[in-house]
Protein backbone atom coordinates (compact mmCIF):
# COMPACT_ATOMS: atom_id res chain seq x y z
CA UNK A 1 0.00 0.00 0.00
CA UNK A 2 1.08 3.55 -0.79
CA UNK A 3 0.40 6.19 1.88
CA UNK A 4 -0.26 9.84 1.14
CA UNK A 5 2.86 11.09 3.52
CA UNK A 6 5.04 9.46 6.07
CA UNK A 7 6.68 11.83 8.65
CA UNK A 8 9.89 10.08 9.36
CA UNK A 9 12.16 9.18 11.68
CA UNK A 10 10.96 11.76 14.63
CA UNK A 11 11.11 11.57 18.41
CA UNK A 12 7.68 9.66 19.63
CA UNK A 13 6.25 9.14 22.74
CA UNK A 14 5.55 5.54 23.75
CA UNK A 15 4.54 4.88 26.70
CA UNK A 16 5.36 8.38 28.62
CA UNK A 17 9.10 7.33 26.42
CA UNK A 18 11.14 9.16 23.91
CA UNK A 19 11.68 6.81 20.92
CA UNK A 20 12.33 7.39 17.18
CA UNK A 21 9.38 6.48 15.11
CA UNK A 22 7.55 7.29 11.76
CA UNK A 23 3.60 8.10 11.29
CA UNK A 24 1.93 7.27 8.09
CA UNK A 25 -0.92 9.09 6.87
CA UNK A 26 -3.57 8.15 4.71
CA UNK A 27 -6.75 10.02 3.82
CA UNK A 28 -6.56 12.31 6.29
CA UNK A 29 -6.24 9.83 9.41
CA UNK A 30 -3.16 8.19 10.99
CA UNK A 31 -2.58 5.08 9.04
CA UNK A 32 -0.24 3.66 11.60
CA UNK A 33 3.05 4.24 13.89
CA UNK A 34 6.52 2.37 12.00
CA UNK A 35 9.59 1.54 13.45
CA UNK A 36 12.38 2.64 11.21
CA UNK A 37 12.60 0.93 8.06
CA UNK A 38 9.64 -0.70 8.44
CA UNK A 39 7.53 2.35 6.62
CA UNK A 40 5.01 1.70 4.25
CA UNK A 41 5.45 3.68 0.46
CA UNK A 42 4.60 7.20 0.54
CA UNK A 43 3.37 10.06 -2.08
CA UNK A 44 5.15 12.33 0.42
CA UNK A 45 7.60 12.51 3.40
CA UNK A 46 8.71 15.13 5.98
CA UNK A 47 11.89 14.12 7.44
CA UNK A 48 11.39 14.59 11.24
CA UNK A 49 14.82 13.79 12.64
CA UNK A 50 15.16 16.09 15.51
CA UNK A 51 11.79 16.64 15.55
CA UNK A 52 9.10 15.72 18.40
CA UNK A 53 6.00 14.65 16.56
CA UNK A 54 2.93 15.53 19.41
CA UNK A 55 -0.67 15.51 18.61
CA UNK A 56 -2.26 19.00 18.21
CA UNK A 57 -3.32 21.00 20.98
CA UNK A 58 -7.27 21.02 21.51
CA UNK A 59 -8.09 24.30 23.08
CA UNK A 60 -11.08 23.82 24.22
CA UNK A 61 -11.42 27.59 25.67
CA UNK A 62 -10.94 30.65 22.75
CA UNK A 63 -12.61 34.08 21.56
CA UNK A 64 -11.97 34.44 18.02
CA UNK A 65 -14.56 37.42 18.10
CA UNK A 66 -15.21 38.20 13.87
CA UNK A 67 -18.39 39.45 13.26
CA UNK A 68 -18.41 42.63 14.59
CA UNK A 69 -15.11 42.39 16.93
CA UNK A 70 -12.99 41.89 13.79
CA UNK A 71 -10.77 44.62 15.04
CA UNK A 72 -9.78 42.26 18.00
CA UNK A 73 -9.36 39.34 15.81
CA UNK A 74 -11.19 37.60 13.37
CA UNK A 75 -11.42 33.57 12.21
CA UNK A 76 -8.44 34.08 9.68
CA UNK A 77 -6.21 35.32 11.81
CA UNK A 78 -7.13 33.39 15.24
CA UNK A 79 -7.12 29.91 13.04
CA UNK A 80 -3.59 30.99 12.12
CA UNK A 81 -2.49 32.04 15.52
CA UNK A 82 -3.69 28.61 16.59
CA UNK A 83 -1.76 26.61 13.78
CA UNK A 84 1.25 28.86 14.21
CA UNK A 85 1.08 27.94 18.11
CA UNK A 86 0.66 24.10 17.29
CA UNK A 87 -3.02 23.99 18.43
CA UNK A 88 -4.82 21.94 15.53
CA UNK A 89 -8.60 22.29 17.33
CA UNK A 90 -10.34 25.61 18.69
CA UNK A 91 -13.47 25.48 20.23
CA UNK A 92 -14.57 29.28 20.01
CA UNK A 93 -16.91 31.18 23.08
CA UNK A 94 -20.47 32.14 22.29
CA UNK A 95 -20.18 36.18 23.88
CA UNK A 96 -18.83 37.60 20.94
CA UNK A 97 -20.87 40.18 19.09
CA UNK A 98 -23.93 39.65 18.24
CA UNK A 99 -23.36 36.91 21.01
CA UNK A 100 -24.45 33.06 19.67
CA UNK A 101 -28.17 32.92 21.58
CA UNK A 102 -29.54 32.36 17.92
CA UNK A 103 -29.43 29.84 15.31
CA UNK A 104 -28.81 32.98 12.84
CA UNK A 105 -25.93 34.21 14.76
CA UNK A 106 -24.22 30.49 15.19
CA UNK A 107 -24.75 29.62 11.37
CA UNK A 108 -23.13 33.09 10.30
CA UNK A 109 -19.60 32.35 12.39
CA UNK A 110 -19.87 29.13 11.16
CA UNK A 111 -19.74 30.14 7.38
CA UNK A 112 -17.25 32.90 8.31
CA UNK A 113 -15.31 30.18 9.96
CA UNK A 114 -15.90 27.50 7.18
CA UNK A 115 -14.31 29.98 4.65
CA UNK A 116 -11.30 31.76 6.75
CA UNK A 117 -9.94 28.81 9.20
CA UNK A 118 -7.09 27.08 9.17
CA UNK A 119 -7.31 24.29 11.84
CA UNK A 120 -10.97 22.96 13.03
CA UNK A 121 -12.94 25.09 14.85
CA UNK A 122 -15.99 23.92 17.09
CA UNK A 123 -18.41 25.67 18.75
CA UNK A 124 -20.22 27.01 21.45
CA UNK A 125 -23.90 28.32 22.13
CA UNK A 126 -24.89 30.72 25.25
CA UNK A 127 -28.65 30.14 26.58
CA UNK A 128 -31.10 32.76 25.49
CA UNK A 129 -33.09 34.96 28.56
CA UNK A 130 -35.88 32.95 27.60
CA UNK A 131 -34.93 29.65 27.70
CA UNK A 132 -37.67 28.50 25.53
CA UNK A 133 -36.25 30.38 22.52
CA UNK A 134 -33.53 28.14 22.53
CA UNK A 135 -33.21 26.59 19.15
CA UNK A 136 -32.79 22.87 19.68
CA UNK A 137 -31.66 22.97 15.85
CA UNK A 138 -28.19 24.19 16.77
CA UNK A 139 -27.63 21.31 18.92
CA UNK A 140 -25.88 19.53 16.22
CA UNK A 141 -23.29 22.39 15.73
CA UNK A 142 -22.12 22.75 19.28
CA UNK A 143 -19.79 20.91 21.65
CA UNK A 144 -21.51 22.76 24.47
CA UNK A 145 -23.66 25.68 26.01
CA UNK A 146 -21.96 28.42 28.07
CA UNK A 147 -23.15 30.36 30.86
CA UNK A 148 -21.54 33.80 32.31
CA UNK A 149 -23.23 34.64 35.88
CA UNK A 150 -21.06 37.80 36.26
CA UNK A 151 -21.94 38.94 32.95
CA UNK A 152 -24.88 37.33 30.98
CA UNK A 153 -24.94 37.62 27.06
CA UNK A 154 -28.47 39.06 27.77
CA UNK A 155 -28.00 41.26 30.08
CA UNK A 156 -31.71 40.88 31.45
CA UNK A 157 -30.32 37.44 32.07
CA UNK A 158 -30.15 36.77 36.11
CA UNK A 159 -27.89 33.86 37.35
CA UNK A 160 -30.26 33.02 40.16
CA UNK A 161 -30.40 29.21 41.70
CA UNK A 162 -33.29 28.68 39.67
CA UNK A 163 -31.42 30.74 35.94
CA UNK A 164 -28.87 27.48 37.31
CA UNK A 165 -30.96 25.15 37.60
CA UNK A 166 -33.09 25.23 34.11
CA UNK A 167 -29.73 25.91 32.26
CA UNK A 168 -27.93 22.49 33.69
CA UNK A 169 -31.33 20.92 32.56
CA UNK A 170 -31.13 22.21 28.78
CA UNK A 171 -27.35 20.78 28.77
CA UNK A 172 -29.10 17.78 30.01
CA UNK A 173 -31.81 17.29 27.46
CA UNK A 174 -29.31 18.69 24.57
CA UNK A 175 -27.06 15.84 25.56
CA UNK A 176 -23.70 18.28 25.59
CA UNK A 177 -22.22 19.48 28.47
CA UNK A 178 -22.71 22.68 30.30
CA UNK A 179 -19.56 25.30 30.81
CA UNK A 180 -19.65 28.41 32.98
CA UNK A 181 -17.47 30.70 33.47
CA UNK A 182 -16.82 30.70 37.67
CA UNK A 183 -18.11 33.91 39.40
CA UNK A 184 -21.10 35.65 40.97
CA UNK A 185 -23.27 38.81 39.92
CA UNK A 186 -21.33 41.81 41.36
CA UNK A 187 -22.74 45.37 42.42
CA UNK A 188 -23.55 47.23 39.59
CA UNK A 189 -21.19 50.13 41.10
CA UNK A 190 -17.70 50.25 39.14
CA UNK A 191 -14.47 49.27 41.26
CA UNK A 192 -12.85 52.52 41.89
CA UNK A 193 -9.59 50.84 42.71
CA UNK A 194 -7.63 47.51 42.03
CA UNK A 195 -8.34 45.96 45.59
CA UNK A 196 -12.20 46.88 44.85
CA UNK A 197 -11.19 45.11 41.82
CA UNK A 198 -10.00 41.81 43.56
CA UNK A 199 -13.13 41.99 45.82
CA UNK A 200 -15.44 41.76 42.83
CA UNK A 201 -13.70 38.76 41.26
CA UNK A 202 -12.71 36.95 44.78
CA UNK A 203 -11.83 33.27 44.89
CA UNK A 204 -14.63 32.79 47.56
CA UNK A 205 -16.75 33.88 44.90
CA UNK A 206 -15.39 31.88 42.31
CA UNK A 207 -16.22 28.84 45.05
CA UNK A 208 -19.26 30.01 45.73
CA UNK A 209 -20.07 29.81 42.10
CA UNK A 210 -18.58 26.30 41.23
CA UNK A 211 -20.77 25.10 44.57
CA UNK A 212 -24.05 26.58 42.88
CA UNK A 213 -23.20 25.03 39.81
CA UNK A 214 -22.32 21.53 41.32
CA UNK A 215 -25.37 21.27 43.10
CA UNK A 216 -27.76 21.57 40.27
CA UNK A 217 -25.15 19.19 38.11
CA UNK A 218 -25.92 16.73 41.36
CA UNK A 219 -29.95 17.40 41.24
CA UNK A 220 -30.00 16.95 37.14
CA UNK A 221 -27.30 14.16 37.00
CA UNK A 222 -25.74 16.82 34.35
CA UNK A 223 -22.07 17.15 32.60
CA UNK A 224 -20.59 20.11 34.20
CA UNK A 225 -17.70 22.14 32.97
CA UNK A 226 -15.45 24.73 34.76
CA UNK A 227 -13.84 27.13 32.90
CA UNK A 228 -10.09 28.60 34.04
CA UNK A 229 -9.83 27.55 37.94
CA UNK A 230 -7.72 29.79 39.11
CA UNK A 231 -7.58 29.27 42.96
CA UNK A 232 -6.48 26.56 45.08
CA UNK A 233 -9.71 26.46 47.45
CA UNK A 234 -11.79 26.05 43.41
CA UNK A 235 -9.16 23.04 42.63
CA UNK A 236 -9.96 21.61 45.92
CA UNK A 237 -14.09 22.30 45.58
CA UNK A 238 -14.04 20.43 42.48
CA UNK A 239 -11.78 17.65 43.81
CA UNK A 240 -14.04 16.57 47.00
CA UNK A 241 -17.09 16.47 43.92
CA UNK A 242 -15.41 14.45 41.49
CA UNK A 243 -17.22 11.79 39.73
CA UNK A 244 -16.09 10.41 36.81
CA UNK A 245 -16.07 12.90 33.31
CA UNK A 246 -19.78 14.30 34.93
CA UNK A 247 -17.48 17.74 36.41
CA UNK A 248 -14.47 18.60 34.70
CA UNK A 249 -12.54 21.33 34.34
CA UNK A 250 -9.70 23.65 32.95
CA UNK A 251 -6.75 25.76 33.52
CA UNK A 252 -5.12 28.23 31.97
CA UNK A 253 -1.06 28.94 31.33
CA UNK A 254 -1.56 32.21 32.93
CA UNK A 255 -2.94 30.95 36.09
CA UNK A 256 -0.79 28.13 36.11
CA UNK A 257 2.82 30.49 35.71
CA UNK A 258 1.88 33.85 36.20
CA UNK A 259 0.55 35.69 39.74
CA UNK A 260 -0.72 39.27 40.11
CA UNK A 261 2.20 40.45 42.19
CA UNK A 262 4.45 39.59 39.44
CA UNK A 263 3.10 42.97 37.84
CA UNK A 264 2.36 46.46 38.47
CA UNK A 265 -1.02 46.78 36.93
CA UNK A 266 -0.50 50.11 35.20
CA UNK A 267 -2.39 49.43 32.42
CA UNK A 268 -4.34 45.78 30.90
CA UNK A 269 -0.94 43.91 30.28
CA UNK A 270 -2.28 41.42 32.89
CA UNK A 271 -5.47 42.07 32.83
CA UNK A 272 -8.01 38.85 32.48
CA UNK A 273 -10.80 37.33 34.43
CA UNK A 274 -10.54 35.67 36.65
CA UNK A 275 -7.39 37.60 37.90
CA UNK A 276 -3.95 36.42 38.29
CA UNK A 277 -3.70 35.28 41.99
CA UNK A 278 -1.19 34.05 44.73
CA UNK A 279 2.13 31.82 43.66
CA UNK A 280 0.23 29.53 46.67
CA UNK A 281 -2.51 29.07 43.72
CA UNK A 282 -0.13 28.88 41.26
CA UNK A 283 1.35 25.84 42.39
CA UNK A 284 -1.69 24.29 43.86
CA UNK A 285 -3.12 24.54 40.14
CA UNK A 286 -0.43 22.99 38.98
CA UNK A 287 -0.65 20.27 41.92
CA UNK A 288 -4.51 19.85 40.96
CA UNK A 289 -3.48 19.27 36.98
CA UNK A 290 -0.96 16.57 37.30
CA UNK A 291 -1.31 15.06 41.06
CA UNK A 292 -4.80 14.89 41.94
CA UNK A 293 -6.44 15.40 39.15
CA UNK A 294 -9.62 17.53 39.81
CA UNK A 295 -8.34 19.52 36.69
CA UNK A 296 -8.41 17.83 33.86
CA UNK A 297 -6.72 19.72 31.01
CA UNK A 298 -4.97 23.43 30.06
CA UNK A 299 -7.31 25.58 27.74
CA UNK A 300 -5.70 28.92 26.90
CA UNK A 301 -8.78 31.59 27.31
CA UNK A 302 -7.54 33.11 24.20
CA UNK A 303 -9.21 36.35 24.40
CA UNK A 304 -7.81 39.10 21.84
CA UNK A 305 -8.61 43.06 22.86
CA UNK A 306 -7.16 46.08 20.85
CA UNK A 307 -4.56 47.56 21.23
CA UNK A 308 -5.76 50.80 23.16
CA UNK A 309 -8.16 48.39 25.09
CA UNK A 310 -4.97 46.73 26.62
CA UNK A 311 -3.15 49.97 26.56
CA UNK A 312 -5.49 51.96 29.35
CA UNK A 313 -5.18 52.16 32.96
CA UNK A 314 -6.11 48.41 34.57
CA UNK A 315 -9.41 49.67 35.28
CA UNK A 316 -10.32 50.93 32.11
CA UNK A 317 -8.46 48.54 30.03
CA UNK A 318 -9.93 45.39 28.57
CA UNK A 319 -9.82 41.99 30.28
CA UNK A 320 -8.36 39.15 28.38
CA UNK A 321 -5.16 37.74 26.66
CA UNK A 322 -4.30 36.17 23.61
CA UNK A 323 -3.06 32.78 24.65
CA UNK A 324 -2.81 30.27 21.42
CA UNK A 325 0.38 31.03 20.49
CA UNK A 326 2.27 30.70 24.02
CA UNK A 327 0.31 27.56 25.49
CA UNK A 328 2.71 25.34 23.39
CA UNK A 329 6.07 26.68 24.19
CA UNK A 330 4.95 26.91 27.74
CA UNK A 331 4.00 23.53 28.27
CA UNK A 332 6.65 21.94 26.80
CA UNK A 333 9.25 23.86 28.47
CA UNK A 334 7.63 22.30 31.51
CA UNK A 335 8.38 19.19 29.69
CA UNK A 336 11.91 19.79 29.01
CA UNK A 337 13.21 21.48 32.51
CA UNK A 338 11.40 18.13 33.83
CA UNK A 339 8.30 19.88 36.02
CA UNK A 340 5.92 17.95 33.51
CA UNK A 341 6.03 14.15 32.16
CA UNK A 342 5.00 13.32 28.83
CA UNK A 343 2.42 11.47 30.02
CA UNK A 344 0.95 14.40 31.92
CA UNK A 345 1.81 16.67 28.79
CA UNK A 346 0.11 14.77 26.61
CA UNK A 347 -2.87 14.05 28.88
CA UNK A 348 -4.10 18.12 29.35
CA UNK A 349 -3.16 19.69 26.29
CA UNK A 350 -5.03 16.87 24.04
CA UNK A 351 -6.52 13.48 24.88
CA UNK A 352 -8.26 15.47 27.55
CA UNK A 353 -9.57 18.10 25.99
CA UNK A 354 -11.44 15.30 23.47
CA UNK A 355 -12.24 13.05 26.46
CA UNK A 356 -14.42 16.33 27.59
CA UNK A 357 -16.22 17.38 24.47
CA UNK A 358 -16.91 13.75 23.28
CA UNK A 359 -14.63 14.26 20.14
CA UNK A 360 -13.66 10.50 20.00
CA UNK A 361 -11.79 10.81 16.64
CA UNK A 362 -8.94 13.40 17.88
CA UNK A 363 -6.13 13.94 20.97
CA UNK A 364 -4.32 11.19 20.53
CA UNK A 365 -1.74 9.63 18.12
CA UNK A 366 -2.36 6.44 17.36
CA UNK A 367 -4.10 4.37 14.21
CA UNK A 368 -7.61 5.62 12.98
CA UNK A 369 -7.15 8.48 14.95
CA UNK A 370 -7.48 12.26 12.62
CA UNK A 371 -4.18 13.11 11.67
CA UNK A 372 -3.85 16.69 13.44
CA UNK A 373 -0.09 16.37 14.25
CA UNK A 374 2.70 18.99 15.37
CA UNK A 375 6.29 18.54 14.97
CA UNK A 376 7.85 20.79 17.54
CA UNK A 377 11.69 21.18 18.49
CA UNK A 378 13.68 21.80 21.56
CA UNK A 379 15.01 25.85 20.66
CA UNK A 380 15.26 28.36 23.33
CA UNK A 381 13.40 31.41 22.50
CA UNK A 382 11.44 34.26 24.28
CA UNK A 383 8.01 35.03 23.70
CA UNK A 384 7.67 38.43 21.54
CA UNK A 385 3.81 39.28 21.13
CA UNK A 386 4.81 40.67 18.05
CA UNK A 387 5.56 37.89 16.45
CA UNK A 388 1.58 37.03 17.05
CA UNK A 389 -0.48 35.96 13.99
CA UNK A 390 -2.94 37.01 16.40
CA UNK A 391 -4.28 40.11 15.78
CA UNK A 392 -3.58 40.92 19.78
CA UNK A 393 0.12 41.20 20.39
CA UNK A 394 0.13 42.17 24.09
CA UNK A 395 1.01 39.37 26.61
CA UNK A 396 2.10 39.54 30.18
CA UNK A 397 4.35 36.11 28.86
CA UNK A 398 6.31 39.28 27.05
CA UNK A 399 10.47 38.62 27.32
CA UNK A 400 9.93 34.97 28.72
CA UNK A 401 12.34 32.45 28.27
CA UNK A 402 10.93 29.12 26.38
CA UNK A 403 12.64 25.76 25.50
CA UNK A 404 10.46 24.67 22.52
CA UNK A 405 8.80 25.79 19.64
CA UNK A 406 6.68 24.38 17.16
CA UNK A 407 7.44 24.22 13.20
CA UNK A 408 5.50 21.98 11.09
CA UNK A 409 1.62 21.94 11.86
CA UNK A 410 -0.79 19.03 10.25
CA UNK A 411 -4.35 19.17 10.17
CA UNK A 412 -6.59 16.31 8.96
CA UNK A 413 -3.00 14.96 7.21
CA UNK A 414 -2.48 18.94 5.47
CA UNK A 415 0.37 20.59 6.36
CA UNK A 416 -0.83 23.67 7.12
CA UNK A 417 1.97 25.97 8.61
CA UNK A 418 5.45 25.03 8.13
CA UNK A 419 8.75 26.89 9.49
CA UNK A 420 6.92 30.29 9.84
CA UNK A 421 4.74 30.18 6.41
CA UNK A 422 1.63 29.05 5.52
CA UNK A 423 1.29 26.53 3.10
CA UNK A 424 -2.06 26.51 2.18
CA UNK A 425 -5.03 29.09 1.80
CA UNK A 426 -7.84 29.69 4.49
CA UNK A 427 -10.52 27.33 4.32
CA UNK A 428 -9.03 24.53 2.70
CA UNK A 429 -8.06 21.96 5.80
CA UNK A 430 -10.06 21.25 9.18
CA UNK A 431 -13.24 20.84 9.37
CA UNK A 432 -15.96 23.58 10.46
CA UNK A 433 -17.94 23.25 12.85
CA UNK A 434 -16.28 20.28 14.45
CA UNK A 435 -18.70 17.82 15.39
CA UNK A 436 -19.26 15.36 18.17
CA UNK A 437 -18.34 11.50 17.02
C1 LIG B 1 -12.83 36.95 28.06
C2 LIG B 1 -13.13 37.79 26.84
O1 LIG B 1 -12.46 38.81 26.62
O2 LIG B 1 -13.99 37.41 26.05
N1 LIG B 1 -12.04 37.73 28.96
C3 LIG B 1 -11.26 37.28 29.95
O3 LIG B 1 -10.71 38.10 30.69
N2 LIG B 1 -11.04 35.99 30.13
C4 LIG B 1 -14.10 36.49 28.67
C5 LIG B 1 -13.95 35.30 29.59
O4 LIG B 1 -13.33 34.29 29.24
O5 LIG B 1 -14.49 35.31 30.70
ZN1 LIG C 1 12.99 5.47 8.78
ZN1 LIG D 1 -14.45 33.29 31.30
ZN1 LIG E 1 -12.85 33.05 27.95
Amino acid sequence: MTVDMVLKDGIFIENGRETVRSVAIEASKIEGVYRHGEEPQYLDSIDCRGLYILPGLIDIHVHLRDLKESDKEDYETGTMAAAAGGVTTVVDMPNSNPPVLDKRTLDDKISRAHELSYVNVGFYAGIPHNIDDFDVQMIRNILGLKVYPHSPLDKRTNYTRDRIRECTKLAVASGIPLLFHPDIATQKKEPENIEEFLLAHSCENEVKSVQSFIDAKIEYEARLHVCHVSCAATARLIHKNRAEDTLTAEVTPHHLFLSGGDFPHDDGVAKMLPPLRSPYDNKMLMEALCKTWAIDCVASDHAPHEKWEKAAPFLKAASGIPGLETTLPLMLTEVFEKRLTWIDYLRVCSSAPARILGLETKGILSKGYDADIVLARIQEGTIRGSNFFSKAKITPFEGRRVLARPITTIVGGVVVFDNGEFFTGPGIAGRVPVQKS
